[in-house]
C-alpha cells in the first residue's frame, strides 16, 4: 500500500508549495488527483508509458479505454494532434478552458498505452485554476481519468477521491467541490460532421450553434445496451456509474412517472426489499420509501448534474437494494445526466407512455 499524502488547497489560488510538491510526483511518474470544474481527475505523465500503466492498475481502469489528455495552453495541441481542423480550432477558442474534449489524429511521439492503442487523442484544457497550475509546474501533459475506482460514480469531492483510493495513489490534492458535476462532453473531430461520443458539461446545444451540424453517436440515444462494433468511444464499453444497488430509470410524463414509481416501491416492499427513490424537488415530498433523495429542481438541469454522482454514492452507503429513478428532459446539461442515469441502470429502463 501507498502512503497517500492530502494537500489542501485554495481552489482559486492554489498554494505553490503544494502545487510544487505535486509537479514532482507527476514528474518522477507518481500518480496525483486533482479537482477541475467538471469531476476530479486522477493525474499521470501523458508521456510517460510507465505513470500511465501504474495509473490503470490504480484505478482498475481496462486497458482498452483511454484517458483523456488534460493541456494548459491550446498551443499545446499542436505538439499532440497531427491534424487540427478549423472546427476544432473555432470549439477550442470558444469552449477551452472548459468541459470540452476533442478527439483529434494524433502524433506517433504519443504513448500507445495513453491512447490505448488508437490513432487518436483526446485533449482538453480544464477550467480549474488548480488543474492548470499543477499542469503548468508539471510542465507536460498530464493524462487524467475520473479519479474514481473503475465502475464506481466519478467523484466530485476529494473524499470521493480518498474513498476509492486512499492507499493506492501519491497525492490529493484537495480543492473543494467540482463544480459542474458531470464529466466532459467528448467530441471527435477526426471526422467532419464532428461526432458526440460523451454528452457531458457542455451542451450538445452550444456545439450545434458553434458548429452547426454535430452528429450523434448512437450509443448517445442508446436506451438499451449496443453490439461492441457499435461502439466507438472505448469508455462506451464499459459498465460505468454503476451503485451496488439496482436501478430502475422511470421515463416519461412527470405525474405517470411519479405514479409508477409508487407502484413499484409497493411491489418491491412486498418482496421485502429496502427502496430508494432518486426524484426532484417537485416530487420528492410524494414519495413514501426508505430513501428519498432529491437530484435538485428540473427547472434548473445544471444543478441536477452537480448532485448526481454524489447522490449515487450516497445510495450506496443507504444499503438499499434498487434506486426508482426519475428521468429529467435532455435539454442542456440534462442529455448527460440522462445519459449516466441510463448507463447506471444498465439500460433497466420504463417508459411510461
Ligand atoms: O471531465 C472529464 O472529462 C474528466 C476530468 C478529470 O477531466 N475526465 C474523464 O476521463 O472523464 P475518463 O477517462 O473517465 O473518460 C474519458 C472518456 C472515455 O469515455 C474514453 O473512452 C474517451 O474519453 N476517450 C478518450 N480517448 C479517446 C479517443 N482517442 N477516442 C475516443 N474516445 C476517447
Ligand atoms: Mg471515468
Amino acid at each position: 500500500m501507498k502512503q497517500t499524502v492530502v494537500y489542501k488547497v485554495n481552489p482559486e489560488h492554489p498554494e505553490g508549495s503544494a502545487i510544487g510538491a505535486a509537479a514532482a510526483v507527476i514528474r518522477a511518474g507518481g500518480l496525483v488527483a486533482f479537482p477541475t470544474e467538471t469531476v476530479y481527475g486522477l493525474g499521470a505523465d501523458a508521456m510517460n508509458a510507465d505513470a500511465v500503466l501504474a495509473l490503470f492498475k490504480a484505478k482498475r481502469r481496462p486497458l482498452d479505454n483511454p484517458p483523456i489528455v488534460h493541456v494548459a495552453n491550446a498551443k499545446d495541441v499542436y505538439n499532440l494532434a497531427e491534424e487540427v481542423p478549423a472546427k476544432a480550432e473555432l470549439m477550442m477558442k470558444q469552449f477551452w478552458p472548459g468541459p470540452l474534449t476533442l478527439v483529434f489524429r494524433k502524433y506517433a511521439s504519443v504513448p500507445d498505452v495513453t491512447t490505448a492503442g488508437l490513432d487518436t487523442v483526446a485533449i482538453r484544457i480544464p477550467k480549474h485554476n488548480v488543474a492548470l497550475a499543477l499542469i503548468r509546474a508539471s510542465g507536460t501533459p498530464i493524462v487524467a481519468p475520473s479519479a474514481n475506482l473503475a465502475g464506481k460514480p466519478s467523484p466530485t469531492t476529494a473524499q470521493h477521491v480518498f474513498d476509492d483510493l486512499n492507499g493506492r495513489i501519491d497525492v490529493i490534492l484537495e480543492g473543494g467541490l467540482a463544480r459542474i458535476g458531470v464529466e466532459s462532453t467528448v467530441l471527435d473531430v477526426s471526422e467532419d460532421p464532428p461526432m458526440l461520443l460523451r454528452p457531458g458539461g457542455t451542451p450538445l446545444e452550444a456545439l450545434e450553434k458553434a458548429v452547426g451540424e454535430v452528429r450523434l453517436h448512437p450509443f448517445i440515444t442508446a436506451e438499451k445496451e449496443l453490439p461492441p462494433e457499435k461502439t466507438r468511444s472505448p469508455g462506451m464499453r464499459h459498465r460505468h456509474y454503476a451503485p451496488k444497488a439496482q436501478v430502475i430509470l422511470v421515463e416519461g410524463i412527470v405525474p405517470l412517472v411519479m405514479k409508477q414509481i409508487k407502484e413499484l416501491t409497493m411491489s418491491c416492499w412486498t418482496q421485502n426489499q429496502r427502496v430508494g427513490v432518486l426524484a426532484t424537488d417537485e416530487t420528492a415530498w410524494a414519495y413514501e420509501a426508505d430513501v428519498v433523495k432529491s437530484m435538485g429542481t428540473r427547472r434548473n438541469l445544471d444543478a441536477v448534474a452537480a448532485n448526481l454522482f454524489r447522490l449515487l454514492r450516497e445510495f450506496d452507503e443507504e444499503n438499499v437494494d434498487i434506486i426508482l429513478a426519475e428521468g429529467v428532459p435532455t435539454e442542456g446539461l440534462g442529455l448527460a445526466v440522462m445519459n449516466r442515469l441510463r448507463k447506471a441502470s444498465g439500460y433497466n429502463i420504463i417508459k411510461v407512455p
